[in-house]
């Protein structure tokens, strides 16, 4: 279905799928662009800076292409990806906004990211080496991004070796020294002082290079917990992604009322049977029935993210009931306990609001011993995403 939009002058897209119901789809995602509008706004607010909007993993399971369409529609400049294939799909689809790729780019890339203006993150002399003489031979420049290994102890220079580095890297050429940045390690946990040291430590090496007079121009360290728990980390720009799409950075970390969580997951009810008791559900018969009851199959299954773990919960008719027995690929199976009328066809919410009722990323999350973020990224390719503006005023 959203293929079938795309290509669709933007305005008439809108018009089209704020009035649709979707009755052909038996499984699908909602996303409330408007939602994500709003929290990049709310995000510009606090931060007082730049919002790179971080739309790596189909930006967090929401859809890349549609997601940074709308971000940069509600004003954002930056883009922030982890891979280089997601920078190319962006550009793919004629998005030109800046693009970091937050991770490792192989040096083969090095020259179609200089052709299309993505910026990659340098942290180590081979792959600046081999960079500089992929571009500099052919007369290009690859815009960099050096990563600055604060206490993450993932990727990144040493801040020991940062001022060399940075003196060896701006001789080199074919390279140009954009930006340096970090990455928190607990900003989410505002209690314990992991962050305070790791902005002391990148206070350190930017005053080293500022002294030296390397310090490239844009300097970024914050996630979206940080906006909020550390906002003296802001410098020239926060990548932020959880709170872009209205979800909780952690449990420590809430986020005020203002924003709206953009995702909603849906399926249907495909068949409704009454079972005796003592009959068994599904694979392994992990549940039976326990007297005469009304079982009813929906169209949802780990396949599309939907976990096999017992003790599921989903929306029907405005209430609450348990998805019973195992989680197969593409269906399971719920209680229709306390349901009267449903039908084959009926909206069953995964993930969203249903009436007063509502189950959320983070509900999701803790019952599967997980975070909201695993949540969102696990919604497969399959599922069709139906984009909706919600708030048409602000679009
Ligand atoms: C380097 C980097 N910056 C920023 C982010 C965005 O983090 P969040 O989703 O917590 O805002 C991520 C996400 O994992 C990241 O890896």
């Amino acid at each position: 279905m959203a293929n079938l939009l795309f290509g669709l002058q933007e305005s008439k897209a809108r018009f089209i799928l704020v009035r649709m119901n979707h009755p052909a789809l038996t499984t699908w995602l909602e996303i409330d662009l408007s939602a994500i509008q709003n929290n990049y706004r709310e995000l510009c607010r606090i931060s007082r800076t730049k919002v790179a909007a971080v739309v790596k993993a189909n930006a967090y399971g929401h859809g890349l292409i549609e997601v940074s369409q709308a971000v940069i529609r509600a004003g954002g400049e930056w883009l922030a990806v982890a891979r280089f294939e997601e920078a190319a799909r962006l550009r793919s689809n004629w998005i030109l906004a800046p693009v970091l790729v937050m991770g490792y780019t192989p040096p083969e890339h090095v020259l179609e990211a200089a052709k299309e203006n993505i910026r990659l993150t340098l942290f180590d002399r081979q792959t600046a080496l081999q960079y500089s003489e992929l571009t500099h031979t052919r007369g290009m420049k690859v815009k960099v991004h050096l990563k600055v290994n604060t206490g993450m102890n993932r990727l990144g220079i040493s801040p020991e070796e940062v001022l060399d580095f940075t003196r060896w890297a701006a001789s080199l050429p074919g390279l140009e020294l954009e930006g340096i940045f970090t990455h928190f390690a607990r900003a989410d946990e505002p209690e314990v002082d992991t962050t305070d040291w790791q902005i002391r430590k990148f206070e350190e090496v930017l005053a080293g290079l500022h002294s030296a007079g390397l310090k490239p121009p844009l300097v970024h360290a914050s996630n979206s917990a940080a906006v909020f728990n550390f906002p003296q980390a802001a410098y020239d720009m926060v990548r932020c992604g959880i709170a872009l799409y209205g979800l909780h950075p952690s449990p420590e970390t809430m986020l005020p009322g203002t924003f709206k969580p953009a995702l909603t997951l849906k399926a249907r009810i495909t068949s409704i049977r009454d079972l005796a008791a003592g009959e068994g559900v599904g694979y392994n018969y992990r549940y039976r029935t326990t007297k005469t009851e009304k079982i009813a199959t929906i169209s949802i299954g780990y396949a599309d993210g939907f976990r096999r773990v017992m003790g599921n919960k989903v929306l029907l008719h405005k209430k609450e009931t348990r998805v019973v027995g195992s989680v197969c690929m593409d269906q399971c199976m719920i209680s229709l306990d306390g349901l009267a009328g449903v039908q084959v066809g009926d909206e069953v919410v995964l993930i969203g609001k249903q009436g007063s009722l509502q189950r959320t990323a983070e509900d999701v999350a803790r019952e599967w011993g997980t975070v909201n973020y695993e949540v969102v990224c696990g919604m497969a390719d399959r599922l069709p995403r139906i984009f909706l503006y919600t708030d048409e005023g602000k679009g």
